[in-house]
C-alpha cells in the first residue's frame, strides 16, 4: 500500500499573506510530494510496503528513513497550521504552557530562539515528555521526535524551502508569520 501525499487541510491560498500559494504549491506539491514518492520507490516490493508511515520512520535507516521522516514531518507540519489567526492556546494546554514557560509569549520567544539556532536545515518542535512536561527541541535535516520517547505537539519547518519564496533568507520574519497561523486546537489534540 503506497504512502499517500495528504491533501492540505486548507486551500492553497488560505494562509496568505503569511504563507503564499506559491510557497504551498512548491512546498507541498513539490517537496512533500518528492519525499512521499521517494518512500514509495524504496518500499515497493518489500515487506515495508505493508507498514504505516510512522512504522517505516521508526523501522528504517539511511535514505528511506530520511524520505519517510520528511514525509511524516511535513504531514504533521501542515496540520499545525490554520488560516484562522489570532488564537491563543486554551484549556489544559494553556495551563501547561503557563506553568512551564510563564505564558505563551515566553514559549514563542524560547521556540524562536531554538528555531533561529538551527544551523542549516531542520525543524523546531514543542514536544511532551512521557512525564507530561513540555519541552522545546530542534532536529537537524530529516530527524524527528517520532523516533524518541516524546510526543510531538507542534512543529515549524525551518528548511529554507519553507520560507525562501516569501521571506528570502529571513527566518525571523517567517517565524513571526508562523505564529499567526498556529492551529492551537490541533496542538491541544496531540497532548497525552
Ligand atoms: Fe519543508
Amino acid at each position: 500500500m503506497p504512502v499517500q501525499l495528504p491533501e492540505l487541510p486548507y486551500s492553497r491560498t488560505a494562509l496568505q499573506p503569511h504563507i503564499s500559494a506559491e510557497t504551498l504549491d512548491l512546498h507541498h506539491g513539490r517537496h512533500h510530494r518528492a519525499y512521499v514518492d521517494a518512500v514509495n520507490a524504496r518500499i515497493a516490493g518489500t515487506e515495508m510496503d505493508e507498514l504505516s508511515l510512522e512504522d517505516i520512520v521508526r523501522g528504517s535507516q539511511g535514505s528511506l528513513f530520511e524520505a519517510a521522516a520528511q514525509a511524516w514531518n511535513h504531514a504533521f507540519f501542515w496540520q499545525c497550521l490554520h488560516p484562522r489567526a489570532g488564537d491563543d492556546p486554551h484549556g489544559a494546554l494553556a495551563e501547561r504552557i503557563n506553568l512551564q514557560f510563564g505564558d505563551v509569549q515566553k514559549l514563542r520567544e524560547e521556540f524562536n530562539r531554538a528555531a533561529m539556532a538551527v544551523f542549516g536545515s531542520g525543524w523546531a518542535w514543542l514536544v511532551q515528555h512521557p512525564d507530561g512536561t513540555l519541552a522545546i527541541t530542534t532536529t537537524r535535516n530529516a530527524n524527528t521526535p517520532l523516533t524518541g520517547d516524546s510526543t510531538p505537539l507542534l512543529v515549524c519547518d525551518v528548511w529554507e524551502h519553507a520560507y525562501y519564496s516569501d521571506y528570502r533568507n529571513e527566518r525571523a520574519r517567517y517565524l513571526q508569520a508562523f505564529w499567526k497561523l498556529v492551529n492551537w486546537d490541533f496542538v491541544s489534540s496531540q497532548l497525552r
